[in-house]
């Protein structure tokens, strides 16, 4: 039988697991494939110390399963950060932020040794760019920067939710990109980490993922970078 997109996520969300060791504080991604992974997560909450989490969301989700939520600023660092991707590239590149947390999790990804990214098949890509590329931003900027990713010949656009700017976890703004083929991602990422006004880019090239858990109707692959 085939397995649907929900299947995928549920079969890389358990396989997670096993990069999880006893004892540990984890970091914790957001999505709809870390939700499959957390509530894998709940059957094991008695070995785990507990998470540093990258939204509001999997905070909520993490703690109604009983699995304690610290601080980031009161651990150290993390041996493992488990979180989605919404493209990753044959070198562990990634595209994030769909979900609008990309500077928590870039965040947490920083504070963690290793990075398991957990996605399904449709994510997999040859070159980073066909989703819009996801941008925090200092809503005092935005006009600016909107103009600036145009002289690259793209097309920035002010995400809405009802109707208004959505406002992020930070009190933000986040603009999507699209037009954009990412060639070089570690050069692009830095690029756009210089302009005035940004908060970070969903491009994660210096927090790349070391591993990837990615869903076939064959199975797990285990793609390692
Ligand atoms: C959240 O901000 C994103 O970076 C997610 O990691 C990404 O959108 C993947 O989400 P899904 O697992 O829901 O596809």
């Amino acid at each position: 039988p085939v397995m649907s997109q929900d299947e995928l996520k549920a079969l890389v969300g358990r396989a997670a697991l096993d990069y999880v060791e006893p004892g540990q504080i984890i970091g914790v991604g957001t999505g709809s494939t870390v939700n499959c992974f957390i509530d894998a997560l709940a059957g094991m909450r008695e070995r785990i110390a507990g998470a540093v989490s990258s939204s509001e969301a999997s905070t909520q989700r993490l703690r109604a399963h009983g699995i304690p939520v610290f601080d980031a600023n009161d651990v150290g660092d993390l041996a493992v950060y488990i979180d989605g991707a919404d493209e990753i590239d044959p070198r562990g590149y990634m595209i994030k932020g769909g979900g609008a947390a990309l500077t928590r999790e870039k965040i947490v990804a920083a504070q963690a040794r290793r990075f398991v990214c957990i996605a399904d098949q449709s994510k997999w890509v040859g070159t980073l760019g066909r989703f819009p590329l996801p941008v925090e931003v200092i809503p005092m900027a935005t006009q600016r920067l909107i103009r600036q990713f145009a002289a690259l010949g793209a097309q920035a656009r002010v995400r809405l939710r009802d109707g208004a700017p959505l406002v992020t976890d930070n009190g933000q703004h986040i603009l999507d990109v699209t037009g954009l083929q990412i060639s070089d991602p570690p050069a692009f990422e830095s690029m756009v980490n210089d302009w005035p006004g940004v908060v970070t880019v969903g491009v994660f090239a210096h927090q790349r993922a070391h591993v990837c858990l990615l869903g076939t109707p064959e199975g797990v692959r285990t793609i390692t970078f």
